[in-house]
């Protein structure tokens, strides 16, 4: 495989923290900036992808296995990988990833307890060398996120959790944060639209700078 010339931007966060909204602006900054942006999401961004999505999300379908659940999660990275993230960074475009990697760890690892080393083990046969450049992480309170989730209505299987399970996500992706600040960037989601979009302006001049 020959070294990806584009750059690999992802956007995390526990629910309701805003990632459709900012992920719009993000782009148009790059775009500003002179880049080519692919947007995509996981667990998604492939037709297989997305159909995998929807097992994954549909609260009214049959009990999933917390192995079966990360398993999925990888299945539909490895095809978003060979058929979407790489061709895009090989063509020197970059790629705004709504949710990766860091999301397995928040959501399997901290969420429902599944041992860090079997997920550490997935992302080096599933990835290889590839990493993203940069993770941008939209943290707020947890009760925040969930009553903006209940204006949203109907919840998707993840939504569903208890208040315990998204501490523990949210714990688990600041925890990550911390190990790596120079690839990760925490913004306070708990601000109003305009602070929290000028917090992520001043971000992106330091990814664009690089
Ligand atoms: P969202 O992208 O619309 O927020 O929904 C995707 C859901 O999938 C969200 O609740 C987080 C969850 N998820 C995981 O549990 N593990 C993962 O690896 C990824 C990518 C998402």
């Amino acid at each position: 495989m020959s070294e990806p010339t584009g750059k690999f931007i992802v956007v995390e966060g526990g629910e309701g923290v805003g990632k459709s909204t900012n992920i719009d602006y993000i782009k148009v900054l790059l775009e500003e900036s002179g880049k080519k942006v692919v947007v995509t999401r996981e667990p998604g961004g492939t037709a297989l992808g997305e159909k995998i999505r929807e097992l994954l999300l549909d609260k009214d379908g049959a009990a999933i296995n917390a192995d079966t659940e990360l398993l999925l999660m990888f299945a539909a990275r490895a095809q978003h990988i060979a058929e979407v993230i790489m061709p895009a960074l090989e063509r020197g475009q970059w790629v705004l990833c709504d949710r990766f990697t860091d999301a397995s760890y928040a959501y399997q690892g901290g969420g429902r307890g599944l041992p860090l080393d079997r997920i550490a083990s997935l992302e080096d046969w599933v990835q290889g060398a590839l990493c993203p450049d940069s993770v941008i992480i939209l943290d707020a309170p947890t009760a925040i996120g969930a009553q903006r989730v209940t204006k949203r209505g109907d919840k998707d299987r993840f939504e569903q959790e208890a208040n315990a399970f998204f501490e523990r996500v949210r714990n688990t992706y600041l925890q990550r944060a911390e190990s790596d600040p120079s690839r990760y960037h925490v913004i306070d989601a708990s601000q109003p639209l305009e602070q929290v979009q000028s917090s992520i302006k001043t971000v992106l001049t330091k990814i664009l700078s690089v």
